[in-house]
């Protein structure tokens, strides 16, 4: 996966100070300026102001025209990435968009529960995106609205947003995509372009995507299910089925079985997994497992039974598909 090269700060700086330079000479010639037209100058210093803000703020993260994969691979060259964290949930603004971005927290809270016509599983996205989709290395979807579109190697072409966001429903959720242009979509879109809204455009934060393991290990499935029924069986069951409320909402969720990801899912192949659970399981004590464990118990519970995806032949079309493809 490639992003598009960032803007080189000398044509941004250059555009900025061609807009600075009719901004200044437009104005304090004329004496006789109204009082509307001031507040009109007013407002274009400022949008001048803030872009420059931005051009700083942007030059400060380059070169980030290289990377920007949302694997365990992007995890590399940390320094000099702007860090996450989601904003004050006061910031959110009293208005449609505003009431949208909320709806979109409530929907990535309880997915199961709110789309049930989308959802073919009793999970959430933050089952997997967790601390509301902005927990860094969980797949935190800060700034994601200004990285996406982007080329994906499993689907063959350029996804915008709205079809990555499907592409977990298909698959994470084992349910069905949502229109593209439906309110609810709309809704999660929003919510993340909220989490978005201080950080500098493009740049792939710190805690993409999921910590490194090294994929050079072969998985030991018989290690893999001592250490499962050690460390994980307390809570997501000894068959890896999770522990439900009386409303079906889970105490601990579904990592196998008919109420977890399908076989199509990232979650289900052996480093992905391997890469969540390394730096996030068990949970609160994350990055206590060492490369070896994560693999095999990813290994062993990935390839549990569980849901079966249609059409998974479909994926990666150029023959591009990593190892741990499940096929
Ligand atoms: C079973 C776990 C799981 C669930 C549940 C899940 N996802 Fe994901 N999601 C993943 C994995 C794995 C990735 C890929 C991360 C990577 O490439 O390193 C991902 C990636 C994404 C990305 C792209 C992130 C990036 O950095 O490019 C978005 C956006 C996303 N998911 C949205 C959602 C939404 C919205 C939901 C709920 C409808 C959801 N996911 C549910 C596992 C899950
Ligand atoms: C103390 C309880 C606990 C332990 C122990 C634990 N987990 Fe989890 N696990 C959780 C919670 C809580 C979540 C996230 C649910 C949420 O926040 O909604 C989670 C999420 C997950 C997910 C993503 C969601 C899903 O259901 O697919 C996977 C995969 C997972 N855990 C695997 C493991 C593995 C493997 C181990 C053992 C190494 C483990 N967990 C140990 C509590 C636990």
């Amino acid at each position: 996966m490639t992003n598009f090269p960032a803007p080189k700060p000398s044509v941004l700086m250059a555009a900025i100070f061609a807009i600075s330079a009719v901004a200044v000479t437009g104005c304090s010639s004329d004496k006789d300026t109204k009082a509307i037209d001031r507040v009109e100058e007013a407002a274009s210093l400022a949008r001048v102001q803030a872009l420059e803000a931005r051009a700083t703020e942007l030059k400060g993260n380059m070169p980030v025209a290289t990377e920007g994969s949302a694997s365990a691979d992007g995890a590399a060259s940390a320094s000099a990435k702007p860090s996450i964290k989601m904003p004050d949930e006061s910031t959110i603004p009293d208005d449609e968009y505003g009431a949208a971005v909320r709806r979109g927290l409530q929907i990535a809270n309880h997915t199961y529960k709110e789309l049930p016509n989308n959802v073919g599983n009793q999970l959430n996205c933050t089952s997997c995106h967790l601390g509301n989709g902005s927990e860094a290395y969980a797949a935190p979807w800060n700034n994601i609205t200004s990285i996406y579109p982007v080329y994906r190697s499993r689907a063959g072409r350029i996804n915008v947003i709205q079809e990555r966001i499907n592409g977990c429903f298909e698959r994470s959720m084992n349910g069905k995509a949502l229109d593209l242009g439906s309110d609810d979509m709309n809704a999660m879109v929003s919510y993340m372009s909220w989490l978005s809204k201080d950080l500098p455009f493009g740049v792939s934060p710190e805690g993409r995507g999921f910590v490194k393991v090294d994929k050079s290990l072969k998985p030991n499935t018989d290690n893999g299910k001592k250490l499962f029924a050690e460390k994980c069986t307390v809570c997501h069951g000894a068959e890896g089925e999770g522990q439900y409320n009386d409303d079906g909402s889970y105490v601990y969720p579904a990592v196998a079985g008919d109420k977890s990801f399908n076989d199509g899912a990232g979650m289900a192949r052996t480093y992905t997994a391997a890469s969540f659970i390394k730096g996030k399981m068990p949970f609160g004590q994350g990055n206590s497992l060492s490369d070896q464990e994560a693999v095999d118990i990813a290994g062993y519970f990935t390839h549990l039974p569980r849901p079966v995806k249609a059409n998974k032949d479909k994926d990666w079309p150029n023959g591009d598909a990593p190892k741990d493809v499940r096929r």
